[in-house]
């Protein structure tokens, strides 16, 4: 029988007193292993934003004073789409289910990005620590019972029985006050050491506790995620105060993750990044402290030949963030600290309110508004020129990578992407979401978590972590010789550790060219909750207490109706694989500055802007048909009569880029009427 506990702590012993020994000594018995290795799939699952709330009341009010808890009103069998309510348990089983039934078999790790506890919305029923770990301890229970390994498999092992690596991170809701996380060792680095336990390699076990980062080696050998805690570049997070200070606990994060990228690319690896609040950074609302932002895109630049992606959650809302390297301060990249006041540039710190529709779409108009102003790939432009039959225009290139010098060369190295999920939480539809990566060149077998857990052992010696230790006393020190120094002269720039440029013979990372680990695409699920909780309810102009959404305006059921919901399932909302609005051949960051362009409206290409007459009556054809099977009625004149109308002014899908991103951003929730008027396509 295998026990990692004891193969661990005696390979670790040994390693330290007979290193020679040690190596000869087989972590794991090899015959045995055979047998249990698990294959590559080349898929991953992220899921973010459950929120489960287990006061959630089927038929209750979903208004502010209800909050789905109390009152009497549509909140559906397995949740309120499109409100601000929480999900239901029913809602959480039924998405473990699904992944267990269509899911658990062809994934390689998940990857889940926080918010796993029910907001703090309810003044009737405020939250405790208590109930937050408990919420906790729920999700990781769901993922112990779909990912457990077979009981007739051998093991003696309680403590870790995963199949496939899972990878948490912490949510600006799954601690108490909500957004407000201390410095570390506290009360919640300890307590989810405790509850992710089966999550946490044992050798981060020490970094967690320093403050709730750690990473996983999800394909040993080749592919690491690492599990960022975000809440320290959090804005909301008034218990710190950004990444300049070395006191600082985003600080201590950033230095870590350099650390640990600069040891990945040492070892030939790849790492995907991962966090809960994203790095959003528009003229009106930035998510995280410039300071934190400046240095972490400098990170991301200057370890891109080792970074696949960056994945985040929080926002609800299914986007994407490109970041632009030149808006790095020249300071920051000459490795000073800066200590300039950047809120001046008027942006305001993310609201301790949920992120709702109202803000969503102020984001995402300034998002786009934004990426007018990327620069375009000078090799398109000719590709399209030349395709016209026209000449060159701009000044004659002397090597390929001329051709696209303002986007930082061929594969656009000067900026990077975040990949935003939308949430399960129904404040539009339920989701999740499965990347696909090239898996092209990895051994597709490979041992199972336990055993990966070991060799993970093997590789990280009681040294490194004495190494990074080390590293942290000095600093300490350093911060104390600063204060004294800076008691007798005004403070000077603060210098810290650039981190290494890849070396001038790398190739380009997996973010950049297609090659193994390159996410290929993406599948977007989606519940309809309006369908599957199958309630008709009658219209009541006179219910105007209900908040604006799907429900507006809708009459209770009597007090003894029963929910009949039908089966739950999640569907493809769309893969970008086969997507021919979004037409991305791959995830790489030239793919997605493509798209961000054509969002924009900056050089659309003639399929973004024209539809024929033939294929616009096929469109609305077609949403005629889904309206007909839905509802079963349609109302063809108001169809008809919009259309005569829409011909003088511009079509609704007058760009279909940014009409078909704001319609997915929106998880499919909103009428095309309402798109059309709030978003100008
Ligand atoms: C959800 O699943 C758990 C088992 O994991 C079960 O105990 C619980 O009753 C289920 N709740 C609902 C509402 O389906
Ligand atoms: C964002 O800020 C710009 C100016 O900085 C302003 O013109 C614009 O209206 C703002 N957008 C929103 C949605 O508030
Ligand atoms: C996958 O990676 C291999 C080599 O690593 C490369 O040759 C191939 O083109 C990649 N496939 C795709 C679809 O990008
Ligand atoms: C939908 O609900 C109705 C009652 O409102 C019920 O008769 C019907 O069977 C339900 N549909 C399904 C597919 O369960
Ligand atoms: C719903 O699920 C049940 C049990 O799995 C199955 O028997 C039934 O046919 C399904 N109904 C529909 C409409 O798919
Ligand atoms: C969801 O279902 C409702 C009711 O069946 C339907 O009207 C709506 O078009 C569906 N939406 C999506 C995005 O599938």
């Amino acid at each position: 029988m295998f026990c990692w506990r004891a193969s661990i702590v005696s390979a670790l012993v040994l390693a330290a007193l007979e290193p020679a020994r040690a190596s000869q000594e087989p972590l794991v018995d090899n015959g045995a292993s055979i047998t249990k290795r698990r294959q590559l799939h080349g898929r991953f699952l992220q899921v973010t934003d459950f929120h489960p709330d287990p006061f959630y009341k089927v038929y209750s009010s979903i208004d502010e004073t209800g909050a789905c808890h109390r009152g009497h009103g549509p909140a559906g069998y397995y949740g309120a789409e499109t409100s601000d309510c929480d999900s239901p348990i029913s809602l959480v089983n039924a998405t473990f289910d699904w992944i267990r039934d269509e899911l658990k078999d062809s994934i390689d790790f998940v990857i889940w990005t926080g918010d796993s506890a029910r907001h703090d919305n309810d003044e009737k029923i405020p939250r405790n620590v208590q109930q937050v770990t408990q919420l906790n301890q729920l999700l990781v229970d769901k993922f112990y019972e779909v990912f457990a390994k077979n009981q007739d498999e051998p093991d003696d092992d309680p403590t870790n029985d995963l199949v496939v690596p899972v990878i948490p991170t912490f949510g600006n809701n799954d601690i108490l006050p909500h957004n407000i996380f201390e410095r570390g060792p506290n009360l919640w680095t300890r307590r989810y050491l405790d509850i992710w336990r089966p999550f946490i390699p044992e050798v981060q076990k020490h970094s967690f506790d320093q403050g709730g980062w750690f990473y996983v080696e999800a394909i040993p050998n080749h592919l690491a995620v690492v599990s960022l805690n975000s809440l320290y570049f959090f804005n909301s997070n008034s218990a710190v105060d950004g990444c300049a200070a070395k006191s600082e606990p985003g600080y201590r994060q950033l230095d870590w993750l350099r650390i640990q990228l600069q040891y990945l690319r040492d070892r030939n690896m790849k790492a995907i990044i991962t966090g809960h609040v994203p790095p959003a950074r528009t003229a009106n609302k930035s998510n995280w402290d410039e300071t934190c932002w400046q240095k972490y895109t400098l990170w991301m630049h200057q370890y891109r030949d080792v970074i696949v992606a960056t994945l985040y959650g929080h926002m609800n809302t299914d986007h994407f963030i490109v970041q632009d390297f030149e808006e790095v301060d020249q300071d920051v990249v000459d490795g000073y600290e800066i200590i300039k006041n950047y809120n001046n540039r008027g942006m305001v710190a993310a609201a301790d309110q949920q992120f709702g529709i109202q803000s969503a779409t102020s984001y995402l108009k300034d998002l786009r508004k934004s990426w007018t102003k990327l620069p375009k790939p000078q090799a398109d432009e000719d590709a399209e020129a030349l395709k016209k039959g026209k000449k060159h225009k701009g000044k004659k290139p002397h090597g390929p990578d001329d051709y696209d010098a303002e986007i930082g060369g061929r594969y656009a190295e000067r900026f990077s992407i975040s990949h935003v999920s939308p949430s399960v939480v129904p404040n539009y539809f339920p989701t999740i979401r499965v990347y696909e990566y090239n898996i092209t060149g990895l051994d597709k077998k490979l041992p199972r978590t336990n055993e990966h857990i070991s060799e993970l052992y093997a590789t990280e010696t009681p040294e490194d972590e004495r190494n990074f230790e080390e590293d942290m006393i000095a600093e300490d020190e350093d911060l104390e010789a600063e204060r004294k120094k800076k008691k007798k002269k005004k403070p000077k720039k603060h210098r810290f550790t650039v981190p290494k440029p890849p070396s001038k013979s790398a190739p380009p990372g997996p973010a950049y060219s297609p090659q193994s680990l390159t996410l290929l695409g993406f599948v977007q699920y989606y519940a309809n909750l309006t369908r599957i909780n199958n309630d008709s309810f009658e219209d009541d102009a006179e219910q105007q207490r209900w908040k604006d959404g799907k429900h507006h305006g809708k009459k209770p059921f009597d007090e003894d109706h029963k929910p009949h919901p039908t089966n739950f399932t999640y569907e493809v909302l769309y893969d970008t694989r086969s997507d021919k609005v979004y037409d991305l051949e791959d995830l790489t960051t030239r793919s997605y500055l493509r798209l961000a362009q054509r969002i924009a409206g900056m050089k659309p290409r003639k399929s973004d802007v024209q539809m024929s007459e033939a294929g616009l009556e096929e469109l609305e054809a077609d949403e005629a048909f889904n309206a007909d099977e839905d509802q079963g009625h349609v109302d063809i004149t108001k169809k008809k009569h919009k259309k005569k109308g829409d011909k003088k002014k511009k079509s609704p899908k007058g760009n279909k880029p940014w009409y078909t991103f704001v319609r997915r951003a929106f998880v499919d929730t909103l009428e095309p009427d309402d798109i059309e008027e709030e978003f100008g396509v």
